[in-house]
């Protein structure tokens, strides 16, 4: 059983990798373990969180993020709302800062946000007073996204130190790639980015990654291939010439993934365009995709972020089985 030391994180928010050590990112990890195991429970219920409530408020549309933080704070005991733009006075022209303080005047205990700009969460978290956690904000950050990838990579191979991480597609748009890229530098993995250079911001390698525009030079002796979609509602105007030229050069298939380790493993956070980043055979080949572990890994991450944002920032050592705080 690990020790969490809530003094330890000494953020209130989380609203993005950077800035997060290694050590405060192994708590992190640590805690979600203890909670993959519970989810694999028949009753994956606790009361971690019973009292609190929780606001998902989703700018943008989600599957994983918005039901894994919906199931995450049930199954530690929550109340959660989830608020969508179609269903709430944002659709009658309310600002975003108006809707904060609206859902800030119900004394929630965390707001969940996505928001199609990059940097709207970080200024929403400014006018609450509760616990924020970016659930996505425009090309800027995803931090549960690269938590749990992480997760998913450290339970499979034991380490994230050391491994070579190739991030493929469209670097430019991604709030994935950026959150990936942080957290990886940060645990001692070496980083590669994949992609033509239309969909490559400027001075990436100023980031702290190795920079590719051939998929096979790219992945070679890589030991994780991450994938990422084409953001299409990103762009203005036109970044590849064709998807079908696109999957020719950059679409991860059997014969381009031979260029990789034998043995190397194949990720993406979805949602997925078959056929334009990768083809099915490679994204449904169970024994080296992660796909559908990286979305089990997203329950307990945000299972793990809720405890720990919600722990008295005051207290020390709590231990990390969550009966103990019942
Ligand atoms: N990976 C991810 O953020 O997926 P959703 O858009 O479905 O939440």
């Amino acid at each position: 059983m690990s020790t969490i030391n809530r003094g330890a994180f000494p953020h209130r928010h989380l609203l993005g990798i950077e800035g997060l050590s290694a050590d405060e990112i192994t708590m992190l990890l640590d805690l979600s373990d203890g909670y993959v195991e519970q989810n694999r429970q028949k009753d994956k219920k606790r009361s971690v969180l019973r009292g609190l409530t929780v606001i998902n408020v989703f700018f943008e549309t989600s599957t994983r993020t918005r039901t894994s933080f919906e199931l995450a704070g049930k199954r530690l005991g929550a109340d959660v709302i989830n608020i969508s733009p179609d269903a709430s006075a944002i659709k009658k022209g309310e600002t975003l800062i108006d809707t904060a303080m609206t859902l800030n005047a119900m004394h929630p205990d965390v707001l969940t946000v996505r928001h199609a700009d990059s940097g709207a969460v970080h200024l929403l978290s400014e006018k609450v007073a509760c616990a924020v956690i970016n659930a996505g904000d425009g090309s800027h950050e995803h931090p549960t996204q690269a938590l749990l990838d992480a997760l998913t990579i450290r339970r499979r191979l034991g380490r994230l130190h050391g491994l070579t991480v190739a991030i493929c597609g469209d670097i430019l748009h991604s709030r994935v790639a950026r959150s990936n890229i942080h957290l990886l530098n940060t645990m001692g993995a070496r980083v590669r980015v994949v992609a033509p250079p239309t969909l490559l911001p400027m001075h990436i390698e100023r980031l702290g990654v190795e920079v590719f525009n051939d998929m096979r030079e790219g992945i070679a002796d890589c030991d994780i291939v991450m994938m990422l979609r084409l953001q299409t509602e990103r762009m203005q105007g036109s970044f590849v010439p064709s998807t079908r030229e696109y999957f020719h050069f950059f679409g991860l298939d059997a014969g381009k993934l031979s260029a990789a380790r034998p043995d190397a493993l194949i990720m993406h956070p979805g949602p997925m365009n078959r056929g334009v980043e990768i083809d099915s055979l490679v994204a449904d080949d169970i024994s080296r995709s992660l796909i559908h572990e990286q979305v089990e890994m997203g329950v307990a991450v945000r299972m793990a972020c809720l405890d720990l944002l919600t722990r008295d920032a005051l207290a020390n050592e709590y231990e990390s089985e969550a009966e103990t705080r019942q």
